[in-house]
């Protein structure tokens, strides 16, 4: 279940991650992977309203670590893990919650793959070597 993808450009990028949106049911996780803005936001910004939050502004959480939206469809945990030092940490950010009930999407996922599900979702993009707004990825976990 390994699809390879090519996003012409970012609405393509948006696009599809409308479709996947439209498939996603609690207790989904989507680990999101790729070089320094590949696309792994434009991807978790686009499915957060897609499932229907009010919020105007849909920041990246690298800072913050996890950006939480309670007013979807589905509860939505934003994560950003590029910052975690070690993979326990990510129990301080409310993951139980959101892998019982809710749908977490976790950018640089890598350090904390031990306590993730292993039936997760993954969009893996490659890294570029043209500069444009081409963009190749790699999907598993679900058919769109
Ligand atoms: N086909 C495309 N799909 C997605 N984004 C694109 C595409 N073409 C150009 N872009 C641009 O690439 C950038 C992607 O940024 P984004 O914040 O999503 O990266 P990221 O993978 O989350 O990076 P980081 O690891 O820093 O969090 C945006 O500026 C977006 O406009
Ligand atoms: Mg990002």
């Amino acid at each position: 279940m390994t699809k390879q993808v090519i996003f012409n450009n970012q609405t393509e990028t948006e696009d599809f991650a409308k479709a996947l949106a439209l498939k996603l049911k609690p207790g989904n996780v989507i680990r999101l992977l790729g070089p320094l803005g590949s696309g792994k936001s434009v991807i978790a910004r686009t499915i957060i309203k897609a499932l229907g939050t009010k919020e105007k502004h849909i920041p990246s959480p690298t800072y913050t670590l996890v950006q939480a939206y309670d007013d979807t469809t589905t509860p939505i945990a934003h994560m950003d893990l590029y910052r975690l030092d070690d993979a326990d940490e990510i129990f301080d950010l409310d993951i139980e919650y959101y892998l019982e009930n809710g749908i977490l999407l976790v950018e640089w996922p890598q350090i904390a793959d031990i306590h993730l599900p292993k039936n997760c979702i993954t969009i893996e993009f490659e890294p570029s070597t043209e500069d444009s707004d081409i963009r190749k990825a790699t999907v598993s976990g679900i058919e769109i």
